[in-house]
């Protein structure tokens, strides 16, 4: 959509994957604070997102949503400009039916304009907007575009993620309406459903462009379900293949690890590369794959993945990552923070069980 937003994925933290329905003004206010001392801030993470359960049950008699006062007794506009004076920017979640996926708030089905309108007064630079509960028999794709077209005259420049799971396809549509798309159901914090959301996103890497994104749903690094190397695969996957990275785990309190992970520039310059074509995954062999997407200037990321339970070589071939076979490399580990030049023909390492290595490839 052309509303001069996303034009590389959007980056930031939301409060669904670790926090769900538990959070309040305090709680975003922390994370936002967190966000710029611990430097993810400075690294490019930038909207810190309140996912479902900020609102009332019920409008007030005006009709207009209204934050819950036990959580969020100062409102939102106070807190979205808590989160501006920090360099930061605000998102707030609606639905596109009756209620919200936890029923206990309103959807914005039918209050379209109204409830734009009162994001954009309330200075929300975010909308996440799911696809629960009583949809009048309404297609997704109107039923989203009047929530596109509402909040492009609302006054306010508002980044639109639609969440509608990848169920009719918003891939073929939503590139007209919003910056990004759910292209799958819900991630989980567990190896099995971040691989198999990988390659369901991966179907739809065509339709990905500067503004326009496939969302395979958020991070679970740092929320303690999987390994170290299987959250260096969740992270290096969606950064080659321009996911949205938007943090899942509690980053008041995340470890050094989890730290290192999501703040690595090296991967995040791939995620944030000025080209915006979506990496893919190029060969398999079993459970031993390699992911590629190019990069500006002649660049190729390669990710080597090993699914598989035991150590393995795994090669990229340059006939598989589009590189012509005469030309010679420097590869640079993004991972090892460490480069081999002349590199030629192809690229392999020994990969451990439930692994990756991560490197951009720079043509001599
Ligand atoms: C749906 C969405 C999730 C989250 C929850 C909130 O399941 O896909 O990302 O927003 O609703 O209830």
């Amino acid at each position: 959509i052309h509303n001069g937003l996303g034009s590389t994925p959007q980056m930031g933290w939301n409060s669904w994957n670790h926090f769900h329905c538990q959070i309040n003004e305090t709680l975003i206010k922390e994370t936002a604070d967190a966000m710029v001392s611990t430097g993810l801030a400075g690294v490019g993470y930038t909207y810190i997102n309140i996912d479902d359960c900020w609102g009332e049950q019920n409008r007030d008699s005006q009709g207009n949503l209204v934050a819950k006062a036990s959580t969020f007794p100062s409102g939102i506009k106070a807190l979205a400009d808590y989160v501006h004076g920090k360099g930061l920017k605000l998102g707030i979640y609606s639905d596109a039916g009756t209620q919200t996926c936890s029923k206990t708030m309103p959807g914005s089905l039918g209050y379209e304009v109204q409830d734009a309108k009162t994001f954009a007064s309330w200075g929300v630079d975010y909308l996440k907007y799911d696809n629960c509960e009583d949809t009048h028999g309404i297609s997704p794709e109107k039923r989203y575009k009047n929530m596109s077209t509402a909040l492009l005259k609302s006054g306010r420049s508002i980044f639109f993620s639609l969440c509608e799971w990848g169920r009719d396809d918003p891939a073929t549509w939503a590139p007209n309406l919003g910056n990004s798309w759910r292209t799958t159901g819900d991630i989980q914090d567990n190896w099995d459903r971040m691989t198999s959301i990988a390659d369901k996103n991966d179907k739809w890497a065509s339709y990905a462009k500067p503004g326009a994104w496939n969302d395979p749903d958020m991070l679970e690094v740092g929320n303690g379900g999987m390994t170290t190397e299987e959250y260096r695969c969740h992270f290096s996957i969606w950064a080659l293949a321009k996911a949205p990275l938007l943090i899942g785990c509690d980053i008041r309190s995340m470890d050094n690890v989890t730290f290192e992970l999501l703040s690595n520039k090296e991967v995040i310059a791939v995620n944030q590369d000025e080209l915006g074509v979506q990496g893919k995954k190029v060969n398999k062999t079993g459970d031993l794959e390699v992911w590629a997407g190019p990069l500006a200037e002649n660049k190729v990321a390669v990710v080597l993945w090993n699914r598989g339970s035991s150590t393995a070589n795994i090669t990229a071939y340059w006939s598989d990552i589009r590189l012509n076979s005469s030309i010679v490399v420097d590869a640079r580990d993004l991972w090892m923070h460490s480069s081999h030049s002349s590199v030629q023909v192809q690229l392999s390492a020994r990969v451990d069980s439930h692994a990756c290595k991560m490197y951009t490839l720079t043509p001599h």
